[in-house]
């Protein structure tokens, strides 16, 4: 007989299964800055959930819009068909992305934005009568999600290894992190612009017909903050316009406020050809991402088409009416509360609350930028990433929910943090870091 409280049939994701069934931690409720356990205990929220709840828990605007539209419009197909909301925040969507990115397709999740993009911009240079263009170049250390285009020109070699030779032609930038030059930077480090140059390497390796698009998470998250050095996206616009290669920002963490701006292109004055967004669209209240295209490349997707669909592509979820009315939801609060503007009107406190950690135990780097912090920790020796697992159960029990990547811990908090959350939240980390080997 299976107990009413069984968890083995739960496979699940990006988890050691086997450990956590052994000792689960587990979420019962969730409201503003704060989640409560299963057990009751109150755990303040370091990390906006997964990078996504940007305006802090279970806020009643969009609770009552979900609430409502599953009660009005359950569901609706956007193939040959439509409904209004569905309009309505594309169009409202257009608003907050930067100028020229007006068109938006809807998916379900950030790695679904991220196979639509590559899929958009292959179609494109097709359309253009550059067909050759099939090569998609990401860069290491990129995290992209975990469709198939999205592992091969991400660069996480754990996420790539169990699962073959992956989409043809793919080609990677390295990535930024420099430890002996930017160590302990505050916002973007002095060195590496020059990294970009590795598109010109590209370009004479493979020749720049052959490439359709380079893919880059403007701040790369998951892979343990790594802040773009300053010039490098510039240089890297630059030349993608030199050889006629789309740029795409993976905006999926860094859209909807992370970094001070609607978009991480705005805060850094870049504007690619296409962005992907997921997570804060709908506060993550329903799953939904989106991608947000140029006029031009979807202008000569869409009228080099035949008569008929011009892009066979699409989920049966696209533009979903929950999910919908949830992002048009969470846009009227980001914009109430002008919550796209608090990571910067926060971000010298936050970025001295993490420097403050530099002279914490095993700490050996901090990295900030908006509402984002990196805190990388000395591995222990011949044990890398225990280090960082101990400091994130210790805090989970002791009441602070952190992320942690290999010996990284990530902090993303809701943009609706408070400066006496951020005291805590520091000086629980310190805490628990002089107190673990
Ligand atoms: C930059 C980036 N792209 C894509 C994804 C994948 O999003 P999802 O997990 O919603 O598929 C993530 C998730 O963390 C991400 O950080």
């Amino acid at each position: 007989m299976r107990e009413p409280n069984d968890l083995s049939a739960f496979w699940m994701p990006f988890t050691a299964n086997r450990a956590f069934k052994a000792v689960p931690r587990l979420l019962a409720s969730a409201e503003g800055m704060y989640y409560r356990a299963s057990d009751g205990h109150q755990l303040l929220d370091g990390t906006a959930g997964l990078w996504c709840v940007n305006a802090g828990h279970c806020r009643p605007r969009i609770v009552s819009a979900i609430r409502e539209a599953a009660g009005s419009l359950d569901f609706g197909p956007t193939f040959q068909l439509g409904h209004p909301r569905a309009f309505e925040l594309a169009a409202r969507l257009a608003l907050v992305m930067p100028a020229g990115l007006d068109r938006i397709f809807f998916t379900n999740s950030g790695s679904e934005s991220v196979d639509t993009a590559l899929k958009i911009a292959l179609a494109y240079q097709r359309a253009r009568g550059e067909g050759a263009r099939t090569r998609c170049i990401g860069r290491e250390r990129g995290y992209h999600g975990v469709g198939f285009g999205g592992i091969s020109v991400g660069g996480i070699v754990n996420n790539r290894r169990q699962f073959g030779a992956l989409l043809n032609g793919v080609d990677h930038l390295r990535h930024t992190h420099d430890h002996a030059r930017n160590a302990f930077s505050v916002g973007q480090p002095a060195h590496g612009a020059e990294l970009a140059d590795d598109l010109e390497r590209l370009v004479a390796l493979h020749g720049a017909d052959t490439i359709a698009a380079v893919i880059v998470e403007p701040v790369a998250g998951s892979t343990g903050v790594l802040v773009p050095p300053q010039g490098y996206l510039e240089r890297l616009r630059a030349l993608c316009t030199k050889h006629d290669i789309l740029l795409i920002f993976d905006e999926v963490i860094t859209g909807f406020g992370r970094v001070g701006k609607a978009t991480a292109a705005e805060r850094f004055g870049v504007t690619p050809d296409i962005i992907t967004l997921a997570k804060g669209l709908t506060n993550a209240a329903v799953p939904m991402g989106a991608v947000a295209v140029s006029r031009e490349v979807h202008d000569t997707v869409v009228n080099n088409a035949a008569d008929g669909i011009e892009l066979f592509h699409g989920y049966t979820y696209s533009g979903h009416p929950l999910a919908a009315a949830a992002a048009l939801a969470a846009l009227d609060v980001y914009e109430e509360e002008r919550l796209f503007e608090r990571a910067i009107a926060l971000e010298a406190y936050w970025a001295e609350a993490v420097h403050a950690l530099r002279e914490t135990r095993h700490v050996i780097d901090c990295r900030n930028i908006g509402l984002v912090a990196g805190i990388e920790l000395a591995p222990r020796p011949g044990a890398p990433t225990k280090r960082a697992m101990e400091a994130f159960h210790r805090a989970f029990d002791s009441g602070l929910l952190i992320r942690v990547t290999g010996d990284i811990i990530a902090l993303s908090p809701p943009l609706v943090i408070e400066k006496p959350q951020i005291d805590e939240m520091f000086g629980r980390i310190a805490d628990i870091l002089n107190n673990i080997d």
